[in-house]
């Protein structure tokens, strides 16, 4: 997708989730609202059980408001239903679970080529694709490992570059660097800025870590449901 600097690429507003299990609702997110322009970084702090995870979740379609709207490269999510919606994620969307999600039986190249195999690319374009990726997070060397073979930060990298090799709009990330050294989260952060700014990719992360938070565009706190602007520290 063509994408410049500077373009609305997700839009939200009045954004509410309401969880209505066991003998009480929870609001969790109250009305809140948020954009991210492509080549842009967001990162999201707050306390635990603040909301964050099931923020990223509606802002990558994997769950719906019951409230708001959500909006990707002009699209409303809203709009698509289960299907396009799985075709849209898998264009526009790279997500970056809090627990990696990478499938057990299936080789770091085979995890990290399935969003260009489940597109419909052939199996040896999609995973040369892939093996690039896990070069650029370091993982190239592990390609034919599975995950249980992997450290929890190699794996971390694996679910990472899955989530970079379809050249997505948006990232969403929740605790990306939580396994990593500085050193490999600096690598990391590299190729976060080098995506923003050659590619136009937007990224939205959750994070408890202070350097990469820092280190984005903008700092938003979620509490109480809404977010807020987080002063830069001096
Ligand atoms: N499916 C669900 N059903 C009911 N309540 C839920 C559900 N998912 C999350 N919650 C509740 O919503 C609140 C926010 O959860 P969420 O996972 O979004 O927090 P978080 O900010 O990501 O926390 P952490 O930093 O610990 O990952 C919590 O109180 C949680 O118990
Ligand atoms: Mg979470």
């Amino acid at each position: 997708m063509q994408r410049t600097a500077g373009q609305t690429m997700l839009e939200c507003h009045d954004l509410t989730r309401t969880y209505n299990e066991g003998p009480q609702d929870i609001t969790v997110l109250d009305g809140l609202s948020l954009t991210v322009n492509a080549g842009e970084r967001v990162a999201i702090v707050g306390s635990s059980g603040s909301g964050k995870t099931t923020l990223l979740n509606l802002l990558g379609g994997l769950d719906r408001p019951s409230r708001g709207e959500v909006r990707i490269a002009g699209e409303s999510l809203l709009n698509l239903g289960e299907t396009a919606l799985g075709r849209f994620r898998n264009r526009h969307i790279g997500f970056v679970y809090q627990f990696h999600h990478l499938l057990a039986e299936f080789t770091a190249v085979e995890n990290a080529a399935l969003p260009l195999i489940v597109r419909g690319q052939r199996k040896k374009d999609a995973e040369a694709s892939a093996l690039r990726l896990l070069e650029k997070v370091g993982m190239a060397a592990r390609g034919d490992h599975k995950p249980g073979e992997l450290s929890g930060g190699e794996r971390q990298r694996v679910a990472i570059a899955r989530a970079l090799v379809t050249d997505p709009s948006l990232v969403l990330m929740d605790e990306p660097t939580g396994n990593l050294d500085q050193h490999t989260a600096a690598g990391i952060l590299a190729l976060m800025d080098e995506l923003a700014h050659t590619a136009a990719c937007a990224f939205v992360i959750v994070t408890h870590d202070p350097a990469l938070a820092a280190h984005q565009d903008r700092v938003l706190r979620l509490d109480d449901g809404r977010l807020s602007e987080q002063p830069r520290e001096p």
